[in-house]
């Protein structure tokens, strides 16, 4: 129970971007103990692994002032989401929970895992639901995305997905899956929150993932090594072409603000529904790229609509954006009136070229810290 009585919330994913940010907000706008659900890794059980992940988002993102809740108020219940019950030994589960941010997900989008992805998000999504409801929550939040909504384009509303949309990859059928399932849990109140593109903090720029406007880093370096031994380097001076449209939109939001929207729904007793968790200012796609290509040191990308116009290196780069490739096309605006009504102020967040190249630079710096810490910890083991 809390100081004010309320029984625990209850997050799952708080080891991941959105989860662990939901989890910080709630000690900043709430006095409620946190629950939160999360898998042992293989070096760390998840009792030491959930306080020092959250302690590590907390300072990356400046929120020295939830440091000592993430000890006091934090408590760690360890489960996996695909099993039965979350997998929670029984001598742990709380009497009740109050309301619950079901974060936890496979971000993998590939047809080849899709039984992993349903396993995770369909049945994960089920078993969570579950839970919610034997411990009696009043409400339940799934954190879905904007991006479940198929190969439509144009203006989307917060409404759920129309039954003959043809999702572009085993992770949006998934969450369409997931977001049927979550609107018939009997409890009093269930938010589909839909984030989209999630990037780093909106002051700090720390952004814990690897997933979203940061798989574009990871493709284009990993493509870089790929050709260097043959090409040198050839991505410095030629731009790589891509198909897509420059123009076409999308929509970049920082975390800490998707997690103080998702926070503030619940606190201000928003009512059921969807929820589009969006930037009321989207980003050019060309922009964005330009920006990204610009912090990684290498040509900016030259835009083609035909397949035809790619040369070999073009062809074998676009083929490993197969991921981005359809968002690369189809031009999506969110409407949030929803949203909006309790969040504008938050979901308002202008981002111009310079400042996403600041994003992707701090992402960058981050990762080479990273791996120098990694090598003096190996050096350190020898
Ligand atoms: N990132 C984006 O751009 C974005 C955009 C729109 C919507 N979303 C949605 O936001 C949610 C969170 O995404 P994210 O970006 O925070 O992903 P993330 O950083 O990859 O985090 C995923 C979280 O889910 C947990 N998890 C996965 N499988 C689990 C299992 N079987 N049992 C328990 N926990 C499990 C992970 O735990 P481990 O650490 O143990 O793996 C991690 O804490 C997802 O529903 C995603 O679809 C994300």
């Amino acid at each position: 129970m809390t100081p004010s009585g309320a029984p625990p919330a209850l997050v799952t994913g708080v080891t991941g971007l959105v989860g662990g940010a939901i989890v910080l907000e709630l000690l900043r706008r709430t006095d409620a103990e946190v629950l939160c659900l999360a898998r042992d890794s293989r070096r760390e059980p998840a009792v030491r692994r959930v306080p020092r992940l959250l302690a590590r988002m907390a300072a990356d993102y400046g929120m020295d002032d939830v440091a000592d809740a993430i000890a006091t108020r934090c408590r760690v219940l360890p489960g996996d989401v695909t099993a039965p019950g979350c997998g929670i030994p029984e001598g742990l589960l709380p009497p009740a929970v109050g309301e619950v941010w079901h974060a936890a997900a496979s971000l993998k989008f590939r047809a080849r895992d899709r039984a992993e992805i349903d396993l995770h998000n369909v049945t994960g999504t089920r078993n969570v639901a579950e839970l919610a409801v034997r411990l009696g929550a009043h409400t339940f939040d799934l954190v879905s995305t904007a991006y479940a909504v198929g190969d439509r384009t144009g203006l989307l509303a917060e409404e759920p997905v129309p039954a003959d949309c043809r999702p572009n990859n085993a992770y949006e059928s998934s969450k369409m899956a997931a977001e049927a399932l979550a609107a018939g849990i009997p409890v009093g109140t269930v938010r589909i929150l839909r984030p989209g593109i999630v990037i780093g903090h909106s002051e700090t720029l720390a952004a814990p993932t690897t997933f979203g406007l940061y798989s574009y880093v990871g493709e284009l370096n990993a493509f870089r090594a790929r050709i260097e031994p043959r090409l040198g380097n050839y991505l410095d001076h030629y731009p790589v072409a891509m198909l897509g449209d420059p123009a076409t939109r999308g929509n970049l939001v920082p975390v800490d603000r998707v997690a103080a929207a998702a926070v503030r729904l619940g606190l201000v007793g928003a009512p059921g529904g969807i929820y589009h968790l969006t930037n009321t200012e989207p980003t050019c796609l060309g922009e964005a790229l330009t920006a990204l290509t610009g912090a990684l040191g290498i040509r900016a990308p030259r835009w083609v609509s035909d397949r035809a116009e790619l040369n070999s290196i073009d062809e074998a780069f676009n083929k490993k954006l197969d991921f981005q490739g359809a968002y690369m096309l189809q031009d999506k605006v969110f409407d949030a009136s929803r949203a909006l009504r309790h969040c504008e102020d938050l979901l308002t967040v202008p981002l111009g070229l310079e400042r996403i190249g600041e994003y992707i630079t701090r992402y960058v710096e981050d990762g080479a810290a990273e791996a120098a810490r990694a090598r003096r910890k190996a050096a350190q083991r020898v």
